[in-house]
C-alpha cells in the first residue's frame, strides 16, 4: 500500500543506492577550511572502505583543485549515467567539473534543488561506504535541499576557534537539529600551529567553543593545527592525506574518521 502523503518535506527522502553512510561538511562561515577538511576526511575514510567525495559548494567549487582534477571532464556512461572522477583513490564530482572555474554560477533555488537532484540521481556513484558531501558555507538552499533529498547520517561542522567563526557555527547546528540530522561533532581547524620546538602557537582568539560543546552535549571530533603544508596540498592538488599522511595534520584529521566510524 502506497504511503499516505503527508506535508513533511523529509518524507521525500530517498536513499541513492548502494551509498551507506552519506557524511555532510559544514559550517556557518567561508573560509574556516570546509573544504581542506572535507578532502582530507574523505582520503582518511579509505582505511575504513570506498569512499565519495561530492563537492556541493555550487557558489565556490573548490574540490576540483584540491584533488588535482582541474579541468576534467566526468564522462556520460552507456546507462546515460555520470561517471565520477577517481582521484586519489576515491570518486569525485563537483559541479567544478561542469563550468569554468572563473566562470560565476547564479542560480535561484528550483536550479540548485535540480543540480542537487542530479548529484545524487544521475551520478553513478557505485557502491560506497561514505559518501562526503562538502556544502557551502552556511544554512541556505543547498543545504535544505540536501536534507530534503538524502537521508545524511551525520554531519560534520568546521569552525576555527574564535567566536566569530562559532557564532555562524551554531546556526549551521542549529538547523541540522532541527532537520532532524545527528551531529557527529565539531572540527577545530587552525586550532593552533606548532613552533619547531613543538610549542603550541595560538593563531586565532580562543573563544568559548569548549563551554558551548560542553553546554550542548557535543563532542569535539578534532583540533586541527594550522600549517602551511596543508594549504600548499590543497593548491597543488595532492592533499596532505595522500603526501604527509604522518604530519601532525593528517594525523588529527585521520582521528575524525576513526571517530566517524564509531559514530555513524
Ligand atoms: N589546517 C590548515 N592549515 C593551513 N591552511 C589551512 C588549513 N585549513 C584550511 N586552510 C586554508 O584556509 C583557506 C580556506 O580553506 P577552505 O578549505 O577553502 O575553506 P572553506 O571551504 O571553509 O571556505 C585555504 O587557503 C586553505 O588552504
Ligand atoms: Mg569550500
Amino acid at each position: 500500500m502506497a504511503a499516505n502523503p503527508t506535508n513533511n518535506p523529509f518524507d521525500q527522502q530517498v536513499a541513492i543506492p548502494g551509498v551507506k553512510k552519506i557524511i555532510a561538511v559544514a559550517s556557518g562561515k567561508g573560509g574556516v577550511g570546509k573544504s581542506t577538511i572535507a578532502t582530507n576526511l574523505a582520503l582518511a575514510l579509505k582505511d575504513y572502505g570506498t569512499v565519495g567525495l561530492l563537492d556541493a559548494d555550487i557558489y565556490g567549487p573548490s574540490i576540483p583543485r584540491m584533488m588535482g582534477a582541474l579541468n576534467q571532464k566526468p564522462t556520460i556512461n552507456s546507462g546515460n549515467q555520470i561517471e565520477p572522477l577517481s582521484r586519489h583513490g576515491i570518486k569525485v564530482m563537483s559541479i567544478g567539473f561542469l563550468v569554468d572555474e572563473a566562470s560565476a554560477i547564479v542560480w535561484r533555488g528550483p536550479m540548485l534543488f535540480k543540480a542537487m537532484d542530479q548529484f545524487f540521481r544521475d551520478v553513478q556513484w557505485g557502491e560506497l561506504d561514505y559518501l562526503v558531501i562538502d556544502l557551502p558555507p552556511g544554512t541556505g538552499d543547498v543545504q535544505l535541499s540536501l536534507v530534503q533529498k538524502v537521508p545524511v547520517a551525520a554531519a560534520v561542522i568546521v569552525t576555527t576557534p574564535q567566536n566569530i567563526s562559532l557564532i555562524d557555527a551554531k546556526k549551521a547546528i542549529d538547523m541540522f537539529e532541527r532537520t532532524g540530522v545527528k551531529i557527529a561533532g565539531v572540527v577545530e581547524n587552525m586550532s593552533y600551529m606548532l613552533s619547531e620546538s613543538g610549542e603550541k602557537i595560538q593563531l586565532f582568539p580562543k573563544g568559548e567553543i569548549d563551554s558551548y560543546l560542553k553546554s550542548k552535549n557535543l563532542l569535539k571530533l578534532s583540533e586541527v593545527p594550522f600549517n602551511t603544508n596543508v594549504s600548499l596540498g590543497s593548491e597543488s592538488g595532492i592533499p596532505i592525506m595522500e603526501s604527509y599522511s604522518d604530519s601532525a595534520e593528517a594525523v588529527a584529521i585521520k582521528v575524525i574518521a576513526k571517530k566517524l566510524r564509531e559514530l555513524v
